[in-house]
């Protein structure tokens, strides 16, 4: 894996970069679309790469529990196994475990129920990486504790401590040379403990950084602060990736902050219940004054469903419980997403990021 470089803004720490992988090149700021258990929901691999997909995400927690490492590994690794022949970026289970009701989280790693099987199931830094090595991501992603927010100072110095034990643990336990594992910078929400995290992940020497431990519900004012202080302290020759995050206004303040990379399940969650998202914020396709809506839902957006169908009609679809609904309504928020995503790159290429971004908030945050 490479990463370029190609242009910092003046006035901001936004940065335009390429990022080549064995299936393919990545062009940044990029948002990477959400496929938990390698599938988009309501999507297929072609509508998803028409809507200027370049890499997906997926999960290696879900992947382990059903169908298995071992079954994907025999279809031929993730890309073949879902027919995306792109990049694809798993993570490594440190988040989905630590959000689960009834696990254990010792030294050593994690214990946890089965949620289908109901058995108890053990996650450490090795295993994290024997099933990242199976499933076979261009990207894959160190163990580390996600710290709950709120938390005292004490817990997310002892957890922050532990998340850096397990990323030299997990760069030991990788074998395949192939594939780009990424260190992640815990810490909460206190400024030293990041840059303890930060300082010592990078002496470590990952091919690239994540923030992890945001978007927890923390709220954008410090997310805003997390990402402006824990930035700095990352190579700038690396890939830098906010792990879940998310609103076109979280994304846009941390491009500005110097982040790179961003997935969220937000765009496909919010499209299954009729929020879509438009340059003037988000609508309610549900509502009844869409039902005489003979407009697209975005009138200048060049998704498959704005170039094809109404508000009247996808809002019939959704209270008709039609499945088309959800496959429409995904459609256009994940182009939505990417197409600002590269709106954001050519703005920084042509040293306008920090207009773009206020003329972008102006009319979303305005409202329809
Ligand atoms: N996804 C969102 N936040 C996190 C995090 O802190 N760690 C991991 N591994 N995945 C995440
Ligand atoms: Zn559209």
């Amino acid at each position: 894996m490479k990463f370029t470089l190609n242009k910092k803004d003046k006035k901001t720490a936004a940065r335009r970069g390429t990022l080549v992988t064995p299936h393919g090149t990545i062009e940044t700021p990029i948002f990477m679309p959400v496929g938990t258990h390698a599938a988009m929901k309501a999507m297929t691999p072609v509508q998803v790469k028409e809507t200027g997909a370049q890499i997906i995400l997926s999960n290696t927690y879900h992947l382990h529990l059903r169908p298995g490492e071992e079954l994907v590994a025999k279809a031929g690794g993730l890309h073949s196994f879902m027919a995306w022949d792109g990049p694809i970026l798993t993570d490594s289970g440190g988040f989905q475990v630590f959000s689960l009701p009834n696990k254990r989280i010792t030294e050593e790693g994690a214990y946890f129920k089965h949620e289908v099987s109901g058995e108890e199931v053990f996650l450490d830094p090795a295993r994290a990486i024997a099933i990242q090595e199976a499933l076979g991501a261009d990207i894959i992603m160190a163990f580390d504790e996600c710290i709950p927010y709120p938390c005292d100072r004490k817990y997310a110095a002892k957890s922050t401590r532990k998340t850096l034990r397990w990323a030299e643990q997990c760069k030991k336990a990788q074998t395949r040379k192939d594939q780009a594992l990424f260190g992640i910078v815990q810490g909460s929400v206190f400024e030293d403990l990041r840059a303890m995290c930060a300082k010592e992940l990078v002496q470590m020497d990952f091919p690239g950084y994540a923030i992890g431990g945001v978007s927890v519900g923390e709220g954008l004012d410090l997310l805003k602060k997390v990402v402006e202080y824990t930035a700095p302290y990352l190579p700038e020759n690396k890939p830098r990736y906010l792990m879940g995050v998310g609103l076109p206004e979280d994304i846009l303040e941390s491009v500005e902050r110097g982040m790179d990379m961003f997935d969220c399940v937000i765009p496909t969650r919010y499209a299954r219940s009729a929020t879509l998202f438009t340059n003037r914020g988000k609508i309610r396709l549900t509502n009844r004054k869409y039902r005489r809506d003979f407009y697209p839902i975005e009138p200048n957006c060049t998704c498959y469903a704005c170039r094809n169908f109404t508000r009247a009609y996808i809002h019939h679809l959704f209270n008709a419980n039609e499945v088309l609904s959800a496959i429409l309504a995904s459609i256009h928020n994940v182009h939505f997403y990417l197409n600002m995503m590269a709106e954001i790159r050519r703005a920084i290429e042509e040293g306008r990021f920090a207009d773009y971004k206020r003329e972008f908030l102006e009319s979303y945050l305005k409202g329809a």
